[in-house]
């Protein structure tokens, strides 16, 4: 991962996990699903109830999942041995983070695999003087095709494998301290071209309005669920990052930044969405293709519109590369520190085992699996189960471990070093504590009964 003299590697500086971690936080879960969950659920309450999982559930967990990483010094499933010995049922958390990385990236790379796409067609000025429709026509074309979305996504997951395979800090870094904040100050001129739109207030009202009316116990855990995946929460992503990270970093205050950023990211990409949809007169409940159709239609009407619309999904498919590196290199460094394979043996393999399991995510749109019996079957298809299974209850059940054995495992002087070093943060010791040995378990207990139609 990093090139230093101590044998493990280390960030070369704090600005180093910064943006690793933010770079893996920033991605599709901000930018294409938060976006068209919202749409589905209906907007306002679910907004609320996701910027509360963020606050009492994300932020605790970040900061203990990053802890345990730095003061196990390992990956992991390792890293779990090396706190808790060597049989200890807690290594089947790491196990489960493992199972759950094939899992999410095996389909972030079909919409990463998208994004790729819409980078060329709209260099080549595909996108450019289309009408609403036709554009919807674009990306119902895509998302039915079979070769074009084996392709794309094949083409993503070789980026990734390449960029693991070289060690994440080879060269990354710097690009992310450059295409990072382009990625925001793109976001922000569709803002401000938003804001002139028609539908703006319509929109607005429909993200920060308390109405309730479309949501569901399903889009509570969604909510949750959501919360995790968009800060990387809960399969070992973070801990294996922070296992790099020196001791002197105040670990409290830089999770506070990257999940606030993370939020602002969010929100941000839902208030260029919605004012288009609803100028536009799009279907804000149409699901995976939300992104795919109405940021094009913006970028249509507006001068230099190719040039921006190619950069736009060209920096949407770096922050996705950032955050599927992270997810690869989970499955990667089991393989590393477990079993002892080499760096590139252990990144072209997990490679190849997300990209079969891709094939079935990648072709939902083309076939309905199973000629649509499966669902009839399920009420979903692969690609919608994969991720409803991953993201709304792997993620959280990870995350309630992380909480578990930091809360309760933990030795107290171990975990309160940790937590204080270098911390402006050091005061709020106490009430993390209690909010992750009580709050945090039982909420997520709550949410999981509450989705199984328990109260
Ligand atoms: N957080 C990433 C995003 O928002 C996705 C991700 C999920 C990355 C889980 C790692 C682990 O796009």
């Amino acid at each position: 991962m990093a090139e230093s003299s101590s044998p493990r590697g280390a960030w070369a500086s704090k600005t180093g996990f910064v943006l690793a971690a933010a770079g893996s936080a920033v991605g599709l879960g901000n930018v294409w699903r938060f976006p068209y969950i919202t749409g589905e659920n209906g907007g306002g309450l679910f907004v609320m109830i996701y910027l509360v999982c963020i606050a009492v559930v994300g932020l605790p967990i970040m900061i203990g999942e990053i802890l345990i990483g730095r003061a196990a010094q390992r990956s992991t499933v390792t890293a779990f041995k090396t706190l808790a010995g060597p049989h200890t049922p807690w290594k089947a958390l790491g196990g489960l983070g493992v199972v759950v990385a094939y899992l999410v990236l095996s389909f972030y790379s079909v919409v990463a695999g998208w994004a790729v796409y819409y980078t060329v067609i709209a260099a080549r000025g595909g996108l450019g003087g289309r009408s609403p429709e036709e554009i919807q026509e674009i990306f119902g074309a895509t998302y039915t095709s079979i070769p074009l979305n084996l392709v794309w996504t094949a083409l993503f997951m070789v980026l990734t494998v390449a960029v693991v395979w070289r060690g994440v800090r080879n060269g990354l870094e710097r690009w992310s301290r450059i295409l990072m904040p382009s990625l925001l100050l793109l976001l922000g001129l569709l803002l401000v071209r938003a804001t002139a739109m028609s539908g703006f207030g319509e929109a607005f009202a429909f993200v920060f309005g308390l109405h309730a009316d479309q949501l569901t116990g399903g889009g509570v855990i969604e909510a949750l669920g959501h919360s995790f995946f968009t800060l990387s929460l809960g399969m070992g992503g973070l801990l294996t990052y922070g296992s790099y990270l020196e001791k002197q970093a105040d670990i409290p205050s830089m999770s506070a930044g990257i999940a606030g950023l993370d939020t602002v990211i969010a929100l941000l990409a839902c208030l260029v969405i919605f004012p288009i949809t609803f100028s536009y007169g799009l279907e804000p409940t149409q699901g995976p293709g939300l992104i795919f159709t109405s940021v094009p239609i913006a970028f249509a009407q507006m001068p230099a519109g190719g040039l921006l619309a190619t950069a736009f999904f060209a920096l949407l498919v770096f922050a996705a590369l950032t955050s599927a590196i992270s997810l690869l290199e989970v499955a990667a460094a089991y393989w590393i520190d477990e079993r002892g394979w080499s760096r590139e043996r252990a990144a072209l393999a997990s490679g190849l085992g997300v990209s079969l399991l891709a094939i079935p995510s990648a072709l939902s749109g083309a076939t309905e699996l199973f000629g649509g019996r499966m669902q009839a079957a399920v009420g979903s298809n692969w690609f919608d189960l994969v991720a409803n299974i991953a993201s709304n209850w792997s993620l959280p059940l990870g995350g309630m471990g992380i909480a578990l054995f930091v809360a309760w495992r933990m030795p107290d002087a171990l975990r309160s070093v940790e937590f204080k070093s270098g911390s402006r943060w050091a005061g709020f010791y106490a009430g993390w504590l209690v909010v992750l040995r009580f709050v945090v378990p039982l909420a997520i207990a709550a949410v999981f009964l509450h989705a199984v139609g328990v109260f």
